[in-house]
């Protein structure tokens, strides 16, 4: 059986294709299976591949696939849950830090050359310890970066579907962390009217995807300063960055690596490649994204 590859993918998922023939490319035609990933955008036209068996994607998000097609073709999909959750949810907790003691502007105050002497009020940041942070999406991601929030002493607010809630979280939090998943029902979650919300000298971090904060709205938050800072992982048209972020020094910015650590990306690579491998020999996953297909195939 032939299996194509939309990116490189390492040694720890290519052991678990043991047998398949693998192909590095672009074009579905005449493949059982496709291994994707986050930047592979998986469209109606490569789901309706005529003998394609199933799809594997190195990644926890699915916003890049068409699920409800998936569903109509009945195309079982292996994700990522649960490898990356402490990677990205260590991520998380470093960008809190970074932007909550500007490390970003720092560092490049040292790099520059402008580091003079020691002064009582250089870069001067807030603390973290003891303060209140929101939690925006309760999923695993979420729930991890709670649990180091413990061990800064924090005051942990949840926030889950409920519009109000949100809207009294965000008036009441020194940090939100936001964490849900993308949907249309998540798309600018975070605009200009939650910004205004927030606390004056709050701090915003994103690390699960651009479109869920209107970036040009935090741009303008920073600028005003309204907001104290902000740590981004993901950005809304990746790898462009909004020229006006990238001009706010209070902006911690790193280009989407919260799963990266060859650790948990070996562990993803092994987890979506071996749950492909299943489907092809037509054994039911534990990672499937979309389990009632396999169901409705095997019923
Ligand atoms: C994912 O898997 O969806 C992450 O964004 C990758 O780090």
């Amino acid at each position: 059986m032939r299996v194509l590859l939309m990116q490189d993918v390492s040694a720890a998922g290519v052991a678990e294709l043991d047998g398949f023939e693998l192909v590095r490319g672009s074009d579905p035609t005449g493949f059982d299976g496709v291994v994707c990933f986050l930047i592979d955008p998986v469209d109606e036209r490569i789901l309706a591949t005529p003998g394609l068996r199933g799809l594997a994607t190195v990644s926890v998000g699915l916003d890049h696939i068409d699920l409800a097609a998936a569903d109509r073709l009945n195309i079982p999909i292996a994700y990522t849950p649960d490898v990356l959750t402490e990677a990205t949810a260590d991520l998380t907790f470093a960008l809190i830090l970074a932007a909550a003691r500007r490390l970003g502007e720092a560092e490049r105050y040292l790099r520059g050359g402008r580091w003079r002497e020691w002064s009582f009020d250089l870069l001067l940041g807030t603390d973290v310890h003891g303060k209140t942070l929101a939690v925006i999406g309760s999923g695993r991601i979420g729930r991890a970066v709670a649990r180091r929030a413990e061990g800064f002493s924090m005051r942990v607010l949840a926030v889950g579907r409920d519009r109000a809630q949100l809207e009294a979280t965000l008036a009441e939090a020194d940090f939100v962390a936001v964490t849900v998943p993308l949907s249309d029902e998540t798309r600018h979650l975070i605009g200009p009217a939650e910004l205004a919300l927030m606390k004056p000298g709050a701090i915003l971090v994103n690390t699960s995807r651009g479109p869920v904060v209107d970036e040009a709205a935090l741009a303008d938050a920073l600028a005003s300063g309204h907001l104290g800072g902000a740590g981004l992982d993901v950005f809304e048209h990746e790898p462009e960055v909004h020229p006006a972020l990238l001009e706010q020094e209070r902006a911690v910015l790193v280009p989407h690596i919260g799963s990266a650590t060859r650790e948990t990306r070996d562990g993803m690579a092994a987890l979506a490649c071996r749950g492909l491998a299943q489907i092809l020999r037509n054994e039911r996953p534990p990672n499937l994204a979309n389990p009632q297909v396999w169901d409705r195939r095997s019923g």
